[in-house]
This record gives C-alpha cells, sequence and structure tokens, in this order.
C-alpha cells in the first residue's frame, strides 16, 4: 500500500471545539467542504484529495475512538484528556480553548480546604477531582459526580466545593461563588492513536508540523 493510499481519520469533539479546528486546518490547507452544510445530519465527512476522513463525537468519545484506532487524531480538550485517563499520544496544544480547571465555592469554604476538612465535592470531572484532593492534596472528600450546571451544588447545599471549569469567570461570579485553588490550566489538545504514530508518521509528522508553525 502506498503512503497516500491509506484515509487518515480525525476524530472531532462537537461543537465550538470542532469549528475552531477546522478553521485551523484551513490555514494549513486542510478543508472539509462537505462538513459546512450546517443542515446536514451526516456524522462523517470525507476529503476525497487528500485522503482524509472527519467525524463529530461527544467530547469524551474522542480519546475513545483514538486509543482504540477507529480514529488515527483527535482533537480534545484537556480537561477531557484528564478525566478519561486512555493510552494516546498528546502531541500538540492548539492553543484555543483556554481556560484553567478549579477548585471553586464559596469564600466561607476557605477554611475548610485549609483544614482538611472531610467535605463534598461536586464535579463533572470525579477522577480529576479525586486525583486532586486524594493524591495532590492528600485530603479525604467526597466527590458527587454531575453532570453539567455544576455551580449549583453549593448553592442548593449539595455539596461544599465544586471542581470545574472557569474560563471568564462570570458565572461563578453570578452565582455568589469564587476561585479556591487552581488544579490547572486547560487548552484542546491534538491526541494520536499509538500505532497510527508509527505506521503513519510521515503524514502525521507533516501535520504536526504544519500546525505548529501555523501557532
Ligand atoms: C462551563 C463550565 C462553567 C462555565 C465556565 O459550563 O462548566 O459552568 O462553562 O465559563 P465562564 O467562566 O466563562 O463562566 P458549560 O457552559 O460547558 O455548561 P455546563 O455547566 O452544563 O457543563
Amino acid at each position: 500500500m502506498n503512503e497516500e493510499s491509506r484515509y487518515l481519520t480525525f476524530a472531532l469533539g462537537k461543537g465550538r471545539l470542532a469549528k475552531t479546528t477546522l478553521s485551523l486546518f484551513e490555514k494549513i490547507g486542510i478543508t472539509c467542504e462537505e462538513m459546512k452544510d450546517k443542515d446536514s445530519r451526516k456524522l462523517i465527512f470525507v476529503n476525497e484529495d487528500l485522503k482524509l476522513r472527519f467525524f463529530l463525537a461527544k467530547g469524551p468519545d474522542v480519546p475513545t475512538y483514538v486509543e482504540y484506532g477507529a480514529a488515527d487524531i483527535g482533537v480534545v480538550g484537556k480537561d477531557t484528556l484528564l478525566e478519561e485517563g486512555r493510552r494516546v499520544y498528546e502531541v500538540l496544544d492548539l492553543g484555543f480553548g483556554k481556560c484553567r480547571m478549579c477548585v471553586c465555592g464559596p469564600g466561607s469554604a476557605r477554611e475548610l480546604l485549609k483544614h482538611h476538612e472531610r467535605i463534598r465535592v461536586a464535579s463533572k470531572y470525579p477522577n480529576i477531582a479525586k486525583d486532586y484532593f486524594y493524591n495532590k492534596k492528600h485530603q479525604t472528600v467526597d466527590i458527587i459526580k454531575l453532570n453539567g450546571s455544576v455551580e449549583l451544588g453549593p448553592i442548593v447545599k449539595l455539596s461544599d466545593v465544586i471542581v470545574d471549569i472557569v474560563e471568564t469567570g462570570s458565572t461563578l461570579r453570578e452565582n455568589g461563588l469564587e476561585v479556591l485553588e487552581e488544579i490547572c490550566p486547560l487548552s484542546a489538545r491534538m491526541i494520536v492513536n499509538q500505532v497510527s504514530m508509527q505506521m503513519e508518521s510521515e503524514r502525521i509528522k507533516k501535520l504536526i508540523n504544519s500546525l505548529r508553525a501555523y501557532i
């Protein structure tokens, strides 16, 4: 099989992440006209000339597709990578979607954190929360998994604090909460399947280099 005869498949996290990724790819000459049709319910798109395929998936599923080789390459937030813990290569920080993973809550929760009390932590990211409190802070806490609007946790007294993404900070401000501790910075990352990285190394390295030069 010659080098260009196999399709390279990309899994992109649905929504803003996919849109920004596609406009970044356009800048380095990778286009997918098919994908621009907003009314389309199609899930997979092909660029025959460049031998590329793209599909949109739920963010947390992107590392799964890439680990199993259903996609060679994925673009996903660092939050999802940390939470899912999949065996993939993280090859590039794409520099957009910048935000922070933080412990947030009412100002009064500072004392509870300081004294390592057994607090309740609500989060969409239970693995990140567990790793932070158990392995980094050596603090025993109860973690409660939520699926969104996590800021409600401390307001309705489900939890003392939350572990969540902070971008502009306006959701916190509007709900009387604040950043209490910063866990790590986040942004969009490019990930690659471990076997694809060897089998398609030339094409993938070329892509990484063009993106890196552009960024
Ligand atoms: C995310 C995050 C915060 C908010 C932070 O939620 O979970 O709630 O954005 O952004 P800000 O600091 O700019 O206010 P998202 O909008 O993805 O919805 P969700 O709460 O349902 O997860």
